[in-house]
């Protein structure tokens, strides 16, 4: 029997990746393809997914995409569906797309709120709900597996950010209720909490009008920033087998920044 965090093999696995345009969605999608997985890559910017299938073609695997826009169920829906048409099997699901919009509390438009709440917290859900069957239906040792992307946030409050930390504190949540109503079925259900790593999620930051750079320090930490690398890699772990005994886990790596 292979040692538990040694067989990260998904030779003849497919994975459905989400926000596989850019950031840790694409190194999740390289790492996975490394691992042998073939991959069925979401986003709603086309022109990053179609780097990203580029820069998977010297992998040898074969990865469909689609572009989407996962802020409806009907979206989610739609691409587990097409996953499945195009592979027949579906053995992991996970969860990356996510977006962020800084803003006073009580000047936020309410489409930045709902907006966030779609896509970080619902679109997990609905592409969990259309996922499920399958997964449950997957070989893989240790069963089928859905690794959500929460944050340092899904621990923490952090100033301007209280759509993102309640979709962030959701999704933990989510994946807890759902692990327990899986306890007794082969299927796997985790997260990891990333800190700030440099992505377009961080380039793109944009702090509010008027606000308190004191407070915004909370978000960086003392020991500076994760590799998007080292997160793409525990992603992997919790899809493959090598994480066949996680369910129900929230891996941080956050370099500290939940530590107190
Ligand atoms: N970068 C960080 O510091 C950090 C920290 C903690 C958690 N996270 C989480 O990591 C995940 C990946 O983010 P990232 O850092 O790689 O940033 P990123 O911006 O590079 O990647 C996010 C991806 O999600 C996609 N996306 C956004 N809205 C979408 C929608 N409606 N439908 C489909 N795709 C959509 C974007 O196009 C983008 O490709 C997110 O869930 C984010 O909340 C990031």
């Amino acid at each position: 029997m292979t040692a538990i965090f040694k067989n990260h093999d998904m030779t003849g696995k497919v994975a459905l990746v989400t926000g596989a345009a850019s950031g840790l969605g694409r190194m999740t999608a390289l790492k996975l393809a490394a691992a042998g997985a073939d991959l069925w890559l979401v986003d709603v910017n086309a022109d990053g997914l179609a780097e990203t299938i580029e820069l998977l073609a010297p992998t040898g695997r074969t990865a469909g995409s689609e572009v989407a826009d996962l802020s409806s169920p009907e979206a989610c829906h739609a691409v587990v569906a097409h996953a499945l048409e195009k592979f027949g099997r579906l053995d992991a699901l996970c969860n990356v797309a996510g977006l962020i919009y800084l803003a006073n509390t009580a000047q936020m438009p309410q489409g930045q709120y709902e907006r966030t709440i779609d896509v970080n917290l619902n679109a997990p859900f609905f592409l969990s709900q259309a996922a499920i069957p399958h997964l449950l239906a997957s070989d893989a040792e240790g069963g089928g597996a859905i690794v959500n992307v929460t944050s340092c946030a899904s621990y923490i409050g952090e100033a301007y950010a209280a759509a993102y930390c309640a979709s962030k504190w959701g999704l933990l949540g989510m994946t807890k209720a759902m692990a327990m109503e899986f306890q007794k079925q082969p299927i796997r259900i985790n997260a990891v909490a990333p800190g700030g790593m440099i992505t377009n999620i961080i380039t793109n930051f944009a702090p509010p009008e008027n606000c308190d750079f004191e407070l915004l320090k909370r978000f960086s930490g003392m020991r500076g920033q994760v590799e998007v690398e080292d997160v793409a890699d525990l992603i992997v772990l919790l899809a493959s087998p090598a994480g066949r005994g996680f369910h129900g886990s929230c891996l941080s790596l956050d370099a500290g920044i939940t530590a107190g």
